[in-house]
């Protein structure tokens, strides 16, 4: 039975994220001009770019919540940038996107906010796997006990952890984290932190992290990428960047 490890170890070759030449542009306003990345499997990427840099366009691509002009979005090897529909919902279930602003339903408890997702996809579970599937993504999150609670009742970092619940329902391959630290004090951003650690080694995922939180990323990210004038401008790790003479780079350690 030698071919299923020959397909294991080809699967494992092809990049988790490719993103070859990026163009987009709102009327005058060229945000994404030629952008470049690839993410491995089981590799964290952090993003790094100014307020208005066009980071959040850029993941938006990725999930196909924004279409690029011109340019190649892979997902583990499938093109990402022309599909229909159902196409596009069987990737999104592979990708977890963790909103800046959290995108909880007010209206709604913990656990149907949870539950959403599988909804919205149509996924046939019993009762007891969907208790099962909940009970899991609160655990992973640290808080096991909140299912029943309305959003409002929790602090920022609580509904940080309960937007990261609800893209972990989905055994995500990849997590896309839209500034997952902004807003939160200190000591919440570094707890975030480490539970983004905390699920990359449990479940197994690569991640990119767009923020402008040097800790954050320096506590993520295996691997830092500059956006800069639309442009990947450069990349290194954090010792790399945080010896950088260049003033772009010099400017997010200030
Ligand atoms: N849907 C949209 N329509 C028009 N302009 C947009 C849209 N989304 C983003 N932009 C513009 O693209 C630029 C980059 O935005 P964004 O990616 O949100 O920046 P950030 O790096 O802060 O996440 C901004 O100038 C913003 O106004
Ligand atoms: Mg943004």
């Amino acid at each position: 039975m030698a071919t299923p490890v020959l397909e294991d170890t080809k699967e494992r070759q092809v990049p988790a994220v490719e993103i070859i030449d990026l163009k987009k542009s709102f009327g005058n306003n060229h945000v994404l001009k030629g952008f470049n990345l690839t993410i491995q499997p089981h590799e964290n990427v952090a993003v790094l770019g100014k307020s208005g840099s066009g980071k959040s366009v850029l993941i938006k691509c990725i999930v196909g919540l924004i279409r690029p002009d011109a340019g190649e979005i892979r997902v583990f090897g499938q093109d990402v940038v022309n599909l229909d529909r159902q196409e596009l919902d069987e990737v999104r279930s592979r990708i977890g996107f963790l909103f800046q602003s959290n995108a909880l339903y007010d209206s709604l408890t913990v656990r149907e906010n949870l539950e959403f997702p599988m909804r919205r996809l149509r996924l046939k579970k019993t009762k007891a796997q969907v208790d099962q599937m909940v009970h899991e993504a609160l655990s992973s999150v640290g808080l096991p006990n909140v299912q029943d609670l309305m959003p409002s009742s929790l602090s920022g970092g609580m509904k940080k952890r309960i937007g990261l619940a609800r893209t972990l329902i989905m055994e995500p391959r990849i997590i896309l984290y839209d500034e997952p630290t902004t807003g939160l004090d200190p000591i919440t951003s570094k707890e975030i932190a480490n539970l983004m650690n905390d699920v990359h080694q449990k479940y197994n995922t690569s991640s990119i992290v767009i923020s402008h939180d040097m800790s954050c990323i320096k506590r993520t990210a295996h691997r830092i990428v500059v956006l800069n004038e639309g442009i990947d401008y450069l990349q290194g790790n954090y010792e790399e960047l945080e010896k950088s003479k260049d003033e772009i780079v010099r400017s997010f350690f200030l």
